[in-house]
């Protein structure tokens, strides 16, 4: 099939990669010139592990193009996927200009064809959109959410756990059916519905999952008062197949583009359709004040004050797996730190442009560098190669020994045993020396 995506962030590009690798022709369209003239040259404006193999074969095979004109991208298209951003605006709102605008474009340029938003928009919006289109150019808009996460976007994509498909009629579910084919053939549920009950679901399964989070991570503090040991406590929850295991590590709090921008629109969503949310408005306090909360135990450990002292932080990133420092718990808990005196390093594989957010910190080029002279290291993003650390050579080379484990993803037992005061989430100091 012959298909279009009109913006090239991380969902669009993403897809459109993959689906010219499902064998359908692809066509990208960017506004930036340099971001489509790298891709032309293979070059990725984001790190996404297999991405670039994917992209190679792809171009390869002459099976995907970049352009930054609307008349060569849409030439021919069935479909056009829609995956420009939504961002926050100041009020919680999510920003449709951008989608309210490309959707425009495609009128001035395409007919007879099925317009897909796949960008994250509040339910309503693709109704709206449909009742704008000019009616003589039999176009309809479906809805067509994506559930990709940063940094196993391929992997997910290659085995989604449903695919949800919102129209306004039969017709355009069988044309998206069609674009997912081998998927269907594969056995994966297609939830094919609506419009607005289509962008309901992405802003459900967010919160859901966001909601899932502040839970335990307000649990892992009540484990830590109590003398609960948090690792039992998910393994005892999470082995009832109704909870389930998954998205239940606590830590510094959810970041990233989607959850905290996705449940704030749905809370003022929620507020405009007067539906009360509280539980929701619970989720989005309670993540907010995780990082000073956390910040807070962090000073104590320093007899409230930590007034020049050299802090280290492993991790800049909002988890591991991407470059991608937007609303980073990591970058937070800095700025904390920093304005109550710490000299901070931090040191990340692949965070770029941490440098804009946090200009007055140091950053290390080498994980062995970042903690030489340290009074203190943090691990705020759970990379894998921080448990490969050299124990000795780190204890040797911070002057308090002290270990803050963010992410829970150090030795525990054998670092107190070599003399660390370590520090988790969840876990009372005298069984694993907790916050
Ligand atoms: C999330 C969803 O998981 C995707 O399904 C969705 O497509 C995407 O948003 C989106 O709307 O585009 P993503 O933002 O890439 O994906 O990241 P997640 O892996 O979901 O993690 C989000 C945050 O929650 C991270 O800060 C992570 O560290 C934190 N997290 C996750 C925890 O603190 N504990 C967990 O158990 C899981």
């Amino acid at each position: 099939m012959k298909i279009a995506f009109i913006g090239t962030g991380y969902v669009g590009l993403v897809s459109g990669v993959m689906m010219s690798s499902m064998g359908h022709d692809v066509v990208c369209l960017d506004i930036d010139n340099t971001k489509i003239s790298n891709l032309k040259q293979n070059i990725l404006p984001i790190y996404e592990p297999g991405l670039d193999g994917y992209l190679k074969e792809s171009v390869a095979k002459n099976k995907i193009k970049f352009t930054t004109e609307y008349s060569k991208a849409l030439s021919n298209a069935e479909v056009i996927f829609v995956t420009v951003g939504t961002p926050s605006l100041s009020s919680g709102d999510a920003d449709l200009s951008y989608v309210f605008k490309v959707v425009d474009n495609i009128t001035k340029f395409a007919s007879n064809c099925l317009i897909v938003i796949k960008s994250t928009v509040p339910p309503g919006t693709c109704n709206k959109l449909n009742e704008n289109l000019p009616k003589n150019l039999n176009l309809k808009i479906a809805s067509n959410p994506e559930f990709l996460r940063e940094g196993y976007a391929v992997q997910d994509f290659l085995n989604p756990d449903r695919i949800v498909i919102g129209t306004i009629d039969e017709e355009s579910a069988n044309l998206l059916k069609e674009v997912y084919k081998l998927f269907i053939k594969r056995g994966v549920s297609i939830v094919s519905t609506n419009l607005i009950t289509a962008e309901l679901i992405k802003y459900t399964s967010n919160s859901f999952l966001a909601a899932k989070i502040a839970f335990i991570n307000e649990i892992a503090d009540l484990s830590e008062k109590v003398g609960a040991n948090i690792d039992q406590l998910i393994e005892g929850i999470g082995l009832d197949s109704r909870i389930g295991q998954k998205f239940l590590t606590p830590g510094p709090g959810f970041g990233g583009s989607c959850f905290p921008k996705d449940i704030n629109a749905l809370s003022k969503f929620a507020k405009s359709q007067k539906s009360d949310f509280f539980l929701l408005d619970a989720v989005i306090n309670s993540n907010y004040k995780r990082p000073y909360n956390l910040s807070n135990k962090i000073i104590k450990l320093f007899n409230g004050n930590i007034d020049n002292k050299k802090i280290t932080v492993l991790g800049l990133t909002f988890k591991a797996g991407t470059d991608d420092i937007r609303n980073s718990p990591a970058i937070e808990i800095i700025k904390i730190l920093k304005n109550s005196g710490a000299i901070i390093t931090a040191f990340d594989p692949k965070a770029k442009d941490a440098i804009e957010l946090l200009p007055d910190i140091k950053y290390s080029g080498t994980l062995e560098q970042s903690y030489l002279g340290a009074d203190a290291l943090i691990i705020a993003t759970e990379w894998p190669q921080f448990q490969d650390l050299d124990f000795d050579k780190l204890y040797e080379e911070l002057s308090t020994k002290i270990i803050i484990d963010l992410r829970n993803i150090l030795p525990s037992k054998q670092l107190i045993k070599k003399g660390f005061k370590y520090y988790s989430i969840g876990t009372r100091l005298e069984q694993a020396s907790s916050l």
